[in-house]
């Protein structure tokens, strides 16, 4: 087996383009394919540290002129993580904590917005090597980030979690089926190929 190698293309690309973490380009993947954050959108951020998502959120949803929002202030992020960003990002929002323990209502007020426009999660439990253990949590963190998109996404946001592909991968896929649109999966190129994450986008919540 190939042994990992933290020098790879990806990691250089994003020490070349100032992004704090390589998975900046399993979202810029995402985002390239299905344009779901447009400027002016406010976004959630769910699992956001050491911070490259929530870079590439901040530089796409800034307000480009003539372009209105939906609702409260333009271009914003909201980002949570049980750990500290790596750095200061603008137009981001950072909350120290578990996703679950937010009063996200208030967040949301203090906004001026009743919703989100766009929800993603790349929410990871600590592993623990036990698959079927990692699998239960990685499905249990998504069933939480797809909860709070039902209760905080706007009708017609777009939605994106992480799982880690286990036996429930159809179940969970079934219920993002009833609340968006269109549903897909994506395993992006710079996911390493042991990886068994794989990407859900939700597109257009009904
Ligand atoms: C793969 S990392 C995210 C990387 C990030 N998207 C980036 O591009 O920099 C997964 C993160 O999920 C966070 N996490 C796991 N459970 C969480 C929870 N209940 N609430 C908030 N964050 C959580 C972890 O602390 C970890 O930092």
């Amino acid at each position: 087996m190939m042994s990992y190698n933290p020098r790879d293309h990806y990691f250089k690309k994003a020490k070349k383009e100032n992004f704090v973490a390589r998975s900046v380009y399993k979202l810029d993947e995402i985002q390239k394919k299905y344009r779901l954050l447009k400027p002016g959108d406010c976004i959630l951020d769910l699992g956001a540290s050491p911070g490259s998502w929530s870079q590439l959120a901040s530089r796409t949803v800034k307000p480009q002129e003539g372009v209105k929002p939906q609702e409260g202030a333009p271009g914003q992020v909201v980002a949570v993580d049980l750990k500290p960003l790596t750095l200061s990002i603008p137009n981001v929002q950072f909350l120290l904590g578990d996703a679950r323990q937010v009063d996200w209502k208030e967040v949301l007020s203090n906004l001026g917005r009743s919703h989100f426009d766009v929800v993603l999660s790349d929410m990871a439990p600590s592993t623990t090597g036990i698959k079927f253990t990692d699998q239960a949590r990685s499905l249990e963190l998504c069933e939480l980030a797809l909860a709070l998109a039902e209760e905080f996404l706007r009708p017609g946001g777009n939605f994106v979690c992480k799982l880690f592909h286990g036996g429930e991968f159809r179940e969970f896929k079934l219920q993002m089926e009833k609340r968006f649109q269109q549903c897909e999966a994506l395993k992006p190129q710079s996911t390493r190929s042991q990886s068994k994450e794989i990407f859900l986008i939700g597109l257009r919540k009904t």
